[in-house]
């Protein structure tokens, strides 16, 4: 059982894994400068598990700080998850996006290194695979970005191979997650972007509660069963195992590894909708729209080292993503802010 620091640790998929963590004996602290969350999350993780977490309101880039964290607390691994993840304001603010993802990935591993802390799990993305693989997606295929956001991905998880070449103390996960969608089935936590979704599952969560009049589905002539673009959504609940998984194996020993988290299994847009419909019993007004600039027909994950590393298995389906986002938004129309 271990003490593990969070960085982003009040996001979305970080308030997940602190639930499972607490689920399997660990103890979770959860370190974040609040852009993108909120500390209110700790309470609700309270009504899940029973345990309020320690939060730490902290900048990954103030090296010095995490230094103190890492010591004070005793930390034994770090999960980092604090980035910026908007393929879009990655292109409108590209520094602030190598600044916060690069360089806070540099600041955590010189920390790390100060502190005599030897274990690291990253959130990595399945945008590491670029624009010109072929699905399924294997750990093996070249890596490339069409963005900044992507780039700083690609640059993270080398940065982390190369440190760990000089240092041979340091144990890496990379974990390369494809569509994390759904909520904690509780409905107390869960996803609430700020302002106008990007990714499609808040967005049609959002056309459900009425804030948004229709979902604009981005193309439907791609080579795919119904023409619309098919990702590999997997349950954040499933998405949060595999981290837990990912540490304990590290904390067991074993060596450094990058693996895919997904299902394997591609769905569509319109799949997706119509599953999200039959959830909900909300009708999801769309409408077909021009293809989005740097989207590709379909991405899904080979799920299988992680299923021979880690002995990791999806166990949620589409309709439990559904449900459970659900649940979620139905109950926290203004995420975790009071109505
Ligand atoms: C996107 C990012 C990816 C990032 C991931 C984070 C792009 C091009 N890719 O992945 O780099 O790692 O989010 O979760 O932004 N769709 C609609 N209407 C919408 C929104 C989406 O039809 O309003 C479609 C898209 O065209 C796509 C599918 O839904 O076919 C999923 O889109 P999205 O949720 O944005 O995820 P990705 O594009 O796979």
């Amino acid at each position: 059982m271990a003490n593990i620091l969070l960085t982003g640790g009040t996001g979305y998929i970080g308030a997940h894994t602190a639930v499972v963590l607490i689920e399997s004996g660990h103890t979770p602290i959860l370190l974040d400068n609040f852009s993108n969350s909120t500390p209110k999350v700790a309470e609700r993780i309270q009504v899940i598990t029973g345990v309020k977490p320690m939060v730490i309101e902290q900048d990954v880039l103030d090296t010095a700080a995490l230094v103190d964290v890492l010591n004070t607390h005793d930390i034994q691994a770090v999960i980092h998850f604090a980035a910026h993840k908007a393929v879009g304001e990655s292109v409108e603010k590209p520094l602030s996006y190598y600044q916060n993802n690069v360089m806070g990935t540099l600041s955590v591993l010189a920390a790390m290194a100060q502190a005599g802390v030897h274990h690291i799990v990253l959130s990595s993305s399945a945008t590491v695979y670029g624009e010109n693989g072929v699905p399924p997606m294997s750990e093996d295929a070249p890596l490339s970005a069409t963005n900044p956001y992507g780039q700083t991905k690609v640059m993270m998880e080398q940065i982390i191979r190369d440190v760990a070449v000089a240092d041979k103390t340091l144990r890496y996960a990379m974990l390369r997650y494809f569509n994390p969608v759904g909520a904690h089935p509780s409905g107390q936590i869960g996803e609430h972007p700020r302002g106008i979704p990007n990714n499609l599952m808040p967005y049609v969560q959002q056309v459900a509660i009425g804030l948004r009049e229709k979902l604009s589905v981005f193309g439907n002539d791609y080579p795919t069963a119904d023409g619309t673009g098919e990702r590999d959504y997997i349950h954040v609940m499933d998405l949060a195992r595999g981290h837990v998984l990912a540490v304990n194996h590290l904390l067991a020993g074993n060596d450094s590894f990058t693996v895919n988290l997904g299902t394997g299994k591609p769905v569509t847009v319109l799949q997706m909708v119509q599953a999200f419909e039959q959830a909900s019993g909300k009708p999801i007004a769309y409408t077909i729209a021009p293809r989005r600039a740097g989207d590709v027909a379909s991405v899904y994950a080979n799920p299988q080292l992680a299923r021979q590393l880690l002995g990791f298995e999806t166990e949620y389906t589409i309709s439990d993503m559904c449900r459970d986002a659900w649940v979620w938004q139905s109950r926290n129309p203004n995420g975790y802010d009071e109505a």
